[in-house]
């Protein structure tokens, strides 16, 4: 499969946050232009604690579409957070309810034991969804699950360097995915 990978260095918490946001109105539009075909979009978000996964996943949520009404918070202890994402303004001038466009699910898996318990929080249900981003905190125990249920889109790799800044490695698979990762270098 085809791949790139993009690299930036971010100095403070709220360039990466930034990046994020960018990353997630980058896939919003995409969604709505219809450059993006898949309805079930999935990110793996890997880094040591407090390396910056939840913080960029914050600025994603917003770019996203993610109303500021919720605030993004870590799903270290309810593991799968969900929110729910308009892609379009369009809706807050009309009469009408607004009708939800996609699922944003924010995953944490760190407090995950062992594969058999992915079945219990209910993996199988959000990785086999529709009309739904899923981005993915500690997702390592995935791949010894025998059920191999979800395919990542893109990863996102956070290292903290020796300066303390955070090196962010965006990586990309498959040709909808590559053109999206063009779009943010
Ligand atoms: N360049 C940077 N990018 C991201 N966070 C930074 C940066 N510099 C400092 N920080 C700080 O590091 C912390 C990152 O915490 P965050 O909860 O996002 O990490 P995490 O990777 O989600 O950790 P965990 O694995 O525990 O969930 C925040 O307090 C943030 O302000
Ligand atoms: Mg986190």
């Amino acid at each position: 499969m085809n791949t790139i990978c993009s690299k930036i260095i971010t100095k403070n918490g709220h360039s990466t946050k930034e990046l994020g946001r960018k990353l997630g109105s980058l896939i919003a539009d995409n969604l709505n232009s219809g450059n993006i075909s898949s309805n079930n979009i999935a990110i793996a978000m890997y880094g040591d604690l407090g390396a910056g996964k939840t913080t960029f996943i914050q600025g994603f949520g917003r770019g996203l579409g993610v109303s500021e009404e919720y605030y993004i918070t870590s799903p270290t202890y309810n593991i799968i957070n969900e929110y729910p994402v308009y892609l379009s303004d369009s809706y807050k001038s009309s009469n009408t309810i607004p009708k939800i466009k996609l699922t944003l699910y924010h995953i944490d898996l760190y407090r995950i034991g062992s594969p058999d318990e992915l079945e219990y929080i209910g993996f199988d249900d959000v990785a086999s969804s529709d009309n739904c981003v899923i981005i993915i905190e500690w997702p390592d125990i995935i791949s010894l699950y025998n059920k191999k249920i979800i395919k990542f889109d893109m990863d996102v790799t956070i290292k903290i360097d020796k300066d303390f800044n955070r090196d962010i490695s965006l990586t990309a698979y498959g040709l909808e995915s590559i053109n999206l990762l063009k779009q943010v270098a």
